[in-house]
């Protein structure tokens, strides 16, 4: 059976919606050639989508199982004011195309042998940890998990049945839920308010021998950072994932380069494109300003979307932890936060 790669067919066709919360929706998606997935949990989609007459490229955690190859689905929130979101949440559909790239990433429990897991995950922040739940009971481990989820509501609770039964079925796998208030509909019953330490260390006892991993927004991991912290966790064990580049992905051309400035020529293989790249622009600057259409998204060197392998030549790389040093010993490098030191070919 074909296996999907955005490197030769990089569309996929949407097959179902599903409205999970009032402003959360799963888009499930199959490759056009009937082609299956191959990806481990917790694995990111870069998506090109169509904003504003361009293009936006975005990340989102794949929320499926890699259990169930011939769909992949991605469990998307709607951000106000967020144009990707929106243009999903309103245009989406059955049927419709939309290009991605990947499976990337590498925040998954699989990578971290551990006797004990901890998930902890604060609203849409739950869709790595879920592909990972999935996972758990499809194939019917016997892994030991305790699972924090932070929702604003009862009704804000993304994957709230599923999770109930995934706990009902296996009895290593045990599930909290914290809601900031009641929604309207329903008092919660569960625990309220925000995590704390106490709160943390009587839920989850035996934390500290617990390989922990932790998606949510930037200031929910940062809090979740902060109670380890206070209760002594050794953050070797902590692993966390965020797609909140806040304002990242600037996409105005950079200021032309001064006259004295060398200026290498960047052949691109698999485009057969060829384009001069001062010195002091990033890789990435210089193809986006000569028209290229490269996968990226952060352009911060965090989210790995842009790794791209250096055939011949040297970068500089100002990287922030998305990529890992022997895949720079293997000649990758992320081309969003490299400059170039000589000529350069590089596979893309
Ligand atoms: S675009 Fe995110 S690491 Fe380059």
């Amino acid at each position: 059976m074909t296996v999907w790669t955005s490197e030769t067919d990089d569309i996929l066709v949407c097959r179902q919606v599903r409205h999970e919360t009032a402003d959360v929706k799963s888009f499930i998606f199959a490759a056009r050639n009937g082609a299956r997935f191959e990806f481990v949990p917790g694995q990111f989609l870069t998506f090109d989508v169509p904003v504003g007459g361009g293009i936006v490229n975005r990340c989102y955690t794949i929320s499926s199982s890699p259990t169930r190859p011939d769909r992949i689905a991605i469990t998307v929130k709607r951000v106000p004011g967020g144009p990707v979101s929106n243009w999903l949440h309103d245009n989406m559909r059955p049927g419709c195309e939309i290009r991605a790239t990947g499976p990337m990433g590498d925040f998954c429990h699989r990578h971290h042998r551990a006797g004990k897991y901890l998930f902890l995950s604060g609203g849409s922040g739950i869709t790595p940890l879920m592909a990972m739940a999935r996972e758990t009971h499809d194939l019917a481990l016997e892994t030991d998990i305790a699972f924090l989820h932070s929702a604003r509501s009862p009704a804000d609770i993304i994957f709230r049945d599923e999770l109930a039964l995934i706990a009902r079925h296996l009895p290593q796998f045990r599930l909290h839920a914290i809601c900031e208030a009641d929604s309207p509909g329903e008092r919660w019953g569960g625990l309220t308010g925000r995590l704390t330490a106490d709160g943390l260390r009587a839920l989850v006892p035996d934390l500290l021998s617990r390989e922990v991993f932790t998606c949510g927004p930037a200031p929910y991991m940062a809090a979740v950072r902060g109670l380890l912290g206070l209760l002594g966790f050794d953050m070797a064990h902590y692993h966390e994932e965020s797609f909140d580049f806040g304002a990242a992905t600037p996409e105005a051309a950079p200021a032309a380069p001064a006259g004295d400035t060398p200026v290498f020529r960047v052949e691109f293989t698999r485009s057969r494109r060829v384009i001069d790249c001062p010195a002091d622009r990033t890789v990435l600057e210089a193809a986006r300003a000569a028209g290229m259409r490269l996968p990226s998204s952060c352009t911060r060197g965090l989210c790995g979307t842009c790794k791209s392998r250096i055939a011949t030549g040297k970068v500089e790389m100002k990287h922030a932890g998305g990529i890992r040093q022997r895949e720079i010993d293997q000649g990758l490098a992320l081309i969003c936060c490299s400059k170039p030191l000589t000529d350069l070919v590089i596979e893309r």
